[in-house]
């Protein structure tokens, strides 16, 4: 069922993402470097000249925003910046609202595409103004996160966040093209690119040993430092597994679960922080306590959760639970994962680093409350 085609050329990677009966039924993610430079000639192509609403936030509209605005103009394509405050806390349907508006009244049409230039809020904002703007436009990605380029841009989840929780209203809009420079992440803040590496990590233990095993020998700190080529590889290698994963499974009822790893017991801390903590940061957290059940629950080696907290840790990443956090409180914030049925939590559990424990079909193992708060424990 895989369907992933993987073609080198000089300068760029490309992963083709299979669609499940999708019309496009594949979309191609460009990752490297001095990509940006022919953005104008290529997006101009891809729509056929038609104009583009190009949605950034305001941290990356001068950074890259505006050049992407200048080169579909040089181009010959018409293109409305519409951008909005950055951060989590803008990822809201009144964010949303205030941009289909913009785009109203800036003219853009029916024929019109949009294009997400930023972080993944900027992606999951934008691609849902995207799916809903006259019952839908295409669009493309310009991610400019470590966290959007290996993990948001793909995969065709869109939404925004509303006072109960995060992500409860959205769409599946699949994005036509992404493009990944990595020379967009110079400007990166070092806090969110280590929030990046965190998914990296996941990625690594979910499904390929030999990334693990190379982050282990190196690879984290060649991209902790920012090697154009290192991360250029990593992100190939993340957007491969990603595409692997949803091309079978679009819509999270099974398989797709297995991104989930740390991210049970990660969304219970992000929660409880307020959002102080970084997505990353929580799911760093996450990896660690969920090792730790997978050793118990699912005969993972003990070195498992030793080898994941020593890559956290070299990556800058916190790897103990705040000690405000309470193990009740813990408890109670991980049964509202998606994932609980019945008020029985359920984990993604590797067996071992690089393969996900699987169990009658299920890669979401039942998780009694006092193996959760052992866990914890031994954190
Ligand atoms: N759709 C999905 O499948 C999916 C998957 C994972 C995460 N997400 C979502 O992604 C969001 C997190 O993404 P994020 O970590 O990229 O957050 P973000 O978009 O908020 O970006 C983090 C910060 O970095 C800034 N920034 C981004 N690129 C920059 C650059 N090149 N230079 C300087 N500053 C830059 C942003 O302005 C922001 O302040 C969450 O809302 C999460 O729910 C979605
Ligand atoms: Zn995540």
């Amino acid at each position: 069922m895989n369907k992933l085609v993987k073609q080198d050329t000089r300068s760029e990677r490309r992963i083709t993402v299979a669609v499940p009966a999708g019309s496009p039924s594949t979309y191609d993610v460009v990752v490297g470097s001095g990509l940006l430079a022919g953005i104008g000639d290529r997006l101009a192509r891809l729509s056929a000249g038609a104009a583009w609403g190009v949605i950034s936030d305001a941290h990356v509209q001068g950074l890259v925003g505006e050049s992407v605005v200048a080169a579909l103009e040089a181009a010959g394509c018409r293109a409305v910046l519409l951008v909005f405050p950055a951060g989590e806390q803008f990822k809201t349907r009144g964010t949303v609202s205030d941009l289909q508006n913009g785009a109203i009244e800036a003219g853009l049409g029916r024929d019109a595409w949009i294009l997400t230039v930023g972080g993944g809020v900027v992606g999951d904002v934008g691609g849902f103004v995207a799916a809903t703007l006259f019952r839908g436009l295409p669009m493309a990605q310009v991610p400019t996160s470590l966290l959007a380029m290996v993990d948001s841009s793909v995969g065709g989840k869109t939404g925004v966040d509303t006072p109960a929780g995060k992500n409860l209203v959205g769409a599946f809009h699949q994005p036509r093209w992404v493009l990944a420079d990595v020379d967009t992440l110079a400007t990166l803040p070092d806090a969110e690119l280590r929030a990046g590496l965190a998914e990296v990590i996941k990625y690594g233990v979910i499904l390929d040993q030999q990334l693990f095993i190379d982050l282990e020998d190196g690879l984290l700190e060649s991209c902790a430092t920012r090697v154009p080529e290192a991360l250029i590889s990593v992100i190939e290698r993340c957007v491969a597994i990603k595409a692997r994963v949803v091309a079978d499974d679009e819509r999270e009822t099974n398989w797709r679960q297995v991104l989930n790893f740390g991210h049970t017991i990660g969304h219970a801390v992000e929660m409880l922080s307020k959002y102080s903590m970084r997505h990353g940061e929580a799911v760093a957290i996450g990896m660690i306590c969920e090792a730790h059940l997978a050793q118990r629950l699912v005969g993972a080696p003990p070195d498992t959760p030793v080898r994941i907290r020593d890559l956290c840790s070299r990556a800058g990443l916190p790897t103990e639970i705040p000690a405000s956090l309470t193990p009740d409180a813990m408890l109670e914030a991980a049964r509202r994962d998606k994932k609980t049925r019945a008020n029985q939590i359920r984990c993604a559990l590797p067996r071992q680093i690089g393969a996900m424990a699987h169990h009658d079909g299920q890669w979401a193992v039942e998780v009694p409350d006092s193996e959760l708060i052992a866990a914890i424990e031994a954190n």
